[in-house]
C-alpha cells in the first residue's frame, strides 16, 4: 500500500458533487476487506501490478487456497498480513461511471475504536458489515454508535456470507429487524440493509440470482445513488481560512475550503473572531475566478479592503456570524494510552485555529455498548466521554451536529505532538464571560523598582526529598539578608490551605501544579522574587507555569539526586510507607517523574552542600539581573 494513504485524524474534507466517501467497518471476521476488494475489483480499480503481487500473496497468505484473496488487496502493511488483521486506516479509490468513491477502511478489533473515528470524521456514509451466521453483535451496535456520534446520517447493513445461510430469507429478515429496531435512536437518515456473499459476489456489484426475495438494489448501484444531500451547502457562509496568500505586489487573498453556505462577489463578510467587516470582491481558483464557491470547494477569496485576518481566522456570513466561546461542553474519544488528566493543558485544534485549553471537567464515560453514562474521573485509550473544556482563548465554532469543521476538534499533546483525542462540540458553556482585563497604571516593573529589584519566579522541581525546601529555604534566607523581597511557595504548605482539596492523582496534580502557578504569576506581578517549591511531576504543568510570566522572569531550577538517595535520606518517612505498600501513587516509586529537559540552573543535591548551591541560585539572579 502506498504510504500517503494511511491516515491521520482528518477533520477537513465535505463531499464534492458526485463523489461518496464512505466508511466499512465489521468485526474481524466479517469480510470487510474481502468485499472492499471486491468492489475494486469489480470496478475496475486494481491495478495490473497489484494484481500480480495479489497472485503472489495470495498463495502466501491467502486464506482462499491459491484463488485471488481479495481482501489482501486492501490489508496494509506485511505485517497485519501475517497477523489476518487490519490496523489503522487506509483510503482506497474507485469510480465508476456515475459516481466517485472514497473509501475508508477500518478494523475490527475493539481497542480500535480511534481508527474508526477517525475514518468516520469526514464519510458521508458507513457499510457496517456483519456475518449472517452470527446476525447484530455487540461490536455492531457500537460501530453504529460511533458513525452516529461521528456525523455520519447514512448507513448501510451489508449481511455478508449469506449464502453460508443457505440464502436464508428469514435469517436475513430477522438480522435487519433487530437492526433496524438497534439503530432506530440514532437518527441515521437513510438504513439500508442488504444481503449479499463478498466472497462469490452476490449482490455487490450486481442483483443476485440467489436471493430472488431481496427486491432491493446491489450494494454498488446503492452506493451509486444514494442521496447524501451536502447539508453544509444550505446553512450560512463559513470559511476557515488557512492561510494568507501574497503573491504579487499587491495581492492579497484568503486561502480555505469553504465549510459552509456559499461565497458570492458581493456579499458582505465578518472576520471572526475580531468582527471586521469587509465585501467579497473575487473568488479566485487555479482555474480563474468564479461566480461562486460552495461548501467543499477550496478557493482564494479576495477582499474590498485591507483587513487584519490570518490563519485560524474565520470568515463568515456578516448577518449571521458564528459562535464564540471559551469554554465548551463536548463529546470527547480518547485515544492514547495515557488516560485524560483533567487539568492538563493541551493544544485543542479547531478548524484551522489551535489554542492552549484543557479539559476541565470529565461530566462521565459513555459506555460505548450500553450507551449508558458512567462516573469516572478519567477516559482512556479508546473511552468515549462527556466533557466541558476551557480555552485560553475563544474559539469560533458550531456545535458538531451543524458542522464538522467547525465543531470537530482534536487534542494534540504539547511536548509530543501527539493526537491524544479527538472531540465533537456540544455547546459553549456559560462562563463569566463579560469581563476583560483591567489595565492598571502601576505595573510589575514599577513594582519592582520600588524594591530594587525585577520579579523573577524561581521554579524549584524534584523529587520528594531530594532537597527542594531545604535549598529554598537556603535561597530566601540570603535573598532576605541582601534586603530582597521574596515568598516562597512551598507544595506541602500550599496543600494546607488553597489546595487543601486536592489529592495525588495526575488530575490532582495538574491542578496544584496549575494554582500554584498562578499564585507565582501574581506574586511576580507584585514585584517579588518568587521561590516555588512542588514536586511538579509533569513537564506539561511546568511549562505551563513558565508560560505565566513574561519570558526570562521564570528559573525552572532541577533539584536534582538520585531516588536512592532521596530514599536514603526520606525527612518524611514516606519512601518507607510507599515501598510498604502504605501509600499508593508515590513519585519515583510508582508515579513518574519527568525530567526537564532544559532547566535554567540544575543543582545535583548529592554532590554539593546546600549552602553552596543556594548561593548559585543567588548569583544567577544577580547575572539576570534580577537585582544589582
Ligand atoms: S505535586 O506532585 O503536586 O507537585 P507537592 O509538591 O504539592 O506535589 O506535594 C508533595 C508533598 O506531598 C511531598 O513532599 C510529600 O510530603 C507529600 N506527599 C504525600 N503523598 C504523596 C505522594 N503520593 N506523592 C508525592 N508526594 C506526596
Amino acid at each position: 500500500m502506498e504510504p500517503g494513504l494511511r491516515s491521520s485524524i482528518h477533520l477537513d474534507g465535505g463531499a464534492a458533487p458526485g463523489q461518496l466517501r464512505f466508511l466499512t467497518c465489521g468485526s474481524v471476521d466479517d469480510g470487510k476487506s474481502t468485499l472492499i476488494g471486491r468492489l475494486l475489483f469489480d470496478t475496475r480499480g486494481v491495478l495490473d501490478d497489484q494484481l500480480a503481487t495479489l497472485r503472489r500473496d495470495s498463495r502466501r497468505y491467502g486464506s482462499t487456497g491459491g484463488e485471488v484473496d481479495l481482501s489482501l488487496l486492501v490489508d496494509g502493511l506485511e505485517a497485519e498480513r501475517e497477523q489476518g488483521i487490519t490496523i489503522d486506516v487506509a483510503y482506497r479509490f474507485f469510480a465508476t461511471s456515475r459516481r466517485r468513491f472514497v473509501v475508508a477502511d477500518t478494523p475490527g478489533h475493539e481497542q480500535y475504536t480511534r481508527n474508526m473515528a477517525t475514518g468516520a470524521s469526514n464519510a458521508d456514509l458507513a457499510v457496517m458489515l456483519v456475518d449472517a451466521r452470527k446476525g447484530v453483535l455487540t461490536q455492531t451496535r457500537r460501530h453504529a454508535f460511533i458513525a452516529a456520534l461521528m456525523g455520519i446520517r447514512h448507513i448501510v447493513l451489508a449481511v455478508n456470507k449469506i449464502d453460508l445461510t443457505g440464502f436464508s430469507e428469514e435469517r436475513f429478515e430477522s438480522i435487519a429487524a433487530e437492526f433496524r429496531a438497534s439503530a432506530a435512536v440514532l437518527g441515521f437518515r437513510t438504513m439500508q440493509v442488504i444481503p449479499l456473499s463478498a466472497r462469490h459476489g452476490d449482490n455487490v456489484v450486481a442483483s443476485s440470482a440467489n436471493t430472488p426475495w431481496y427486491a432491493g438494489p446491489s450494494l454498488l448501484s446503492y452506493l451509486e445513488s444514494v442521496m447524501v444531500e451536502p447539508e453544509a451547502l444550505s446553512r450560512p457562509f463559513r470559511m476557515p481560512v488557512q492561510w494568507v496568500n501574497r503573491s504579487g505586489l499587491d495581492f492579497r487573498g484568503y486561502s480555505g475550503t469553504v465549510a459552509s453556505g456559499h461565497a458570492r462577489p458581493g456579499q458582505r463578510i465578518v472576520v471572526q473572531p475580531s468582527g471586521t467587516e469587509a465585501e467579497i470582491l473575487r473568488i479566485v481558483t487555479m482555474d480563474g475566478s468564479l461566480p461562486s464557491a460552495g461548501a467543499g470547494d477550496a478557493v482564494t477569496l479576495v477582499l474590498d479592503r485591507e483587513i487584519d485576518a490570518s490563519r485560524g481566522d474565520v470568515l463568515a456570513a456578516a448577518d449571521a456570524p458564528a459562535a464564540m466561546a471559551d469554554a465548551l461542553s463536548a463529546r470527547l474519544i480518547w485515544l492514547h494510552d495515557t488516560p485524560l488528566a483533567a487539568g492538563r493543558e493541551y493544544l485543542v485544534k479547531l478548524g484551522t485555529r489551535s489554542v492552549p485549553g484543557a479539559v476541565s471537567r470529565i461530566r462521565h464515560r459513555i459506555d460505548v455498548s450500553t450507551r449508558e453514562a458512567v462516573p469516572t474521573d478519567t477516559l482512556r485509550l479508546n473511552d468515549l466521554g462527556h466533557v466541558e473544556l476551557r480555552l485560553q482563548a475563544p474559539v469560533v465554532f458550531e456545535p458538531y451536529a451543524e458542522s464538522r469543521d467547525l465543531g470537530g476538534f482534536i487534542l494534540i499533546d504539547r511536548l509530543t505532538n501527539a493526537t491524544v483525542g479527538v472531540g465533537m462540540v456540544d455547546a459553549a458553556l456559560h462562563r463569566a464571560t463579560d469581563i476583560t482585563w483591567q489595565a492598571l497604571d502601576v505595573d510589575r516593573a514599577a513594582r519592582g523598582r520600588l524594591d530594587g529589584q525585577r520579579p523573577a519566579v524561581l521554579w524549584f522541581t524534584g523529587l520528594s526529598g531530594a532537597g527542594k525546601s531545604t535549598v529554598a529555604n537556603l535561597v530566601e534566607r540570603r535573598l532576605h539578608a541582601l534586603g530582597r523581597h521574596t515568598y516562597v511557595l512551598d507544595g506541602d504548605n500550599l496543600r494546607h490551605g488553597l489546595n487543601r482539596d486536592l489529592g495525588f492523582s495526575e488530575a490532582d496534580r495538574a491542578e496544584n501544579v496549575r494554582r500554584a502557578s498562578e499564585v507565582a504569576a501574581l506574586f511576580a506581578d507584585a514585584g517579588l522574587i518568587v521561590i516555588a517549591s512542588l514536586i511538579s511531576p509533569y513537564r506539561s504543568e511546568r511549562a505551563r507555569a513558565r508560560d505565566r510570566v513574561p519570558d526570562g522572569e521564570f528559573i525552572e531550577v532541577f533539584v536534582d539526586a538520585p531516588v536512592d538517595e532521596c530514599r536514603r535520606r526520606d525527612p518524611k518517612g514516606l519512601y518507607k510507607k510507599a515501598d510498604a505498600g502504605l501509600l499508593r501513587g508515590f513519585t519515583g516509586v510508582d508515579a513518574p517523574y519527568e525530567i526537564p529537559d532544559a532547566p535554567e540552573l540544575h543543582l545535583r543535591t548529592a554532590e554539593a552542600p546546600p549552602e553552596d548551591l543556594a548561593e548559585h541560585v543567588v548569583a544567577e539572579l544577580r547575572r539576570r539581573g534580577v537585582f544589582a
